[in-house]
């Protein structure tokens, strides 16, 4: 009753902010996005019978609450299903910083979700996986694909079509990201709390969800074409659109710091001067560079001088979540 499985992180090309239905974790707009390689979570889940509680080991420490409560709610998810009613030690470690923004919830979720599944002794096909994973975090039901990913929001109430899905695989386009960290504190409002405040108070927060769709449409079509231009100016797009309608709520969410805005004008700068990157930004003060491998070093250096960037992690696309027979812990 044990597995043990991998997980790459991802970035949200076309972002998704804004719940549906909050129990079952549905997303009020479907969303597109990269997954990176060497940004993963390897998680090992050992249902026991001896144990009185779920117990979590994260990047080698004893978790306490709030991290141990949504995992021990994931997992009676996986016992509902099952049948099953043992408790489970589970050791999971993350290669990157977690909860600045970096997406630790969509590799980590998506890593739990193949490695319970698997020691639970549930068949699940590719759908039902990324739906379990979608009930621990919205972008991990896309993590378990490689390459370009959709998620869609879906329409059925019991969100059996709210799934994600691989639309090329990590071969298909020689996109590269650099990743400017400018802040290594956990963020003051995660992600969730973030949306769902924004849903209630952004005047704005409709119009975010009616113009999703088209978002969606373009990017399609820009990745099936290898239009990079196209793919970038929609990337930006919807990360400013995004930040936007979270800063029209009331308070107003900023995630940014200013070394976010200078960084944000860096890769601005590098595109009048003829190095095509464009950048996009999640729930937190990182800035993701996007660009075409020939463009690495130049975007990297740029980033790298850029006043308040702390350093720069380079990643190319990476593949598909996967089972591990044995993994060595110290060598993670
Ligand atoms: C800004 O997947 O962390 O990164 O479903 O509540 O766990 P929950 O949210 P989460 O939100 C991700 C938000 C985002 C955009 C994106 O990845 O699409």
């Amino acid at each position: 009753m044990k597995a043990i499985a991998q997980a790459n992180s991802n970035i949200a090309l076309i972002k998704y902010w804004g719940k549906r239905e909050s129990s079952l974790n549905l997303p009020a707009v479907g969303s597109i996005s990269v997954t990176l390689a060497g940004m993963k979570t390897v998680s090992q889940v050992h249902f026991q019978e001896d144990l009185r509680e779920d117990l979590l080991i994260l990047n080698g420490k004893e978790a306490l609450p709030p991290e141990t409560t949504r995992v021990s709610k994931f997992l009676d998810i996986v016992r509902e299903t099952t049948g099953l009613s043992m408790y489970a030690a589970v050791k999971s470690h993350n290669n990157f910083p977690t909860g600045a923004g970096l997406a630790s919830s969509a590799s980590a979720f998506a890593s739990l979700a193949l490695a319970s599944s698997q020691a639970a002794g549930l068949k699940l096909s590719s759908p039902q996986l990324s739906i379990l994973a979608r009930r621990g975090s919205g972008s991990a039901a896309r993590s378990l694909f490689g390459g370009f990913v959709e998620m869609r929001a879906g329409k059925n109430e019991d969100g059996s079509d709210s799934y994600a899905f691989q639309v090329q695989d990590e071969k298909y386009w020689d996109i590269h990201l650099l990743i400017a960290i400018t802040s290594e504190q956990k963020k003051d409002i995660g992600s969730t709390t973030g949306m769902n405040h924004t849903a209630r108070t952004s005047p704005y927060y409709r119009q975010w969800v009616n113009t999703s769709h088209t978002d969606l449409k373009e990017m399609r079509r820009a990745i099936t074409d290898k239009n990079f231009s196209k793919l970038g100016e929609l990337a930006e797009f919807s990360c400013l659109k995004m930040h936007a309608v979270a800063m029209s709520s009331y308070p107003g969410l900023v995630y940014w710091n200013s070394a976010t805005i200078e960084c944000m004008q860096t890769i601005r700068d590098l595109r009048r001067q003829g190095s095509e990157a464009y950048f996009t930004i999640d729930a937190g003060p990182q800035v993701k560079a996007i660009c075409l491998s020939a463009k690495i070093e130049t975007v990297k250096s740029a980033l790298e001088n850029t006043r308040g960037v702390l350093r720069v992690i380079s990643s190319g696309l990476g593949g598909n979540a996967a089972l591990l027979e044995r993994i060595d812990w110290n060598t993670l």
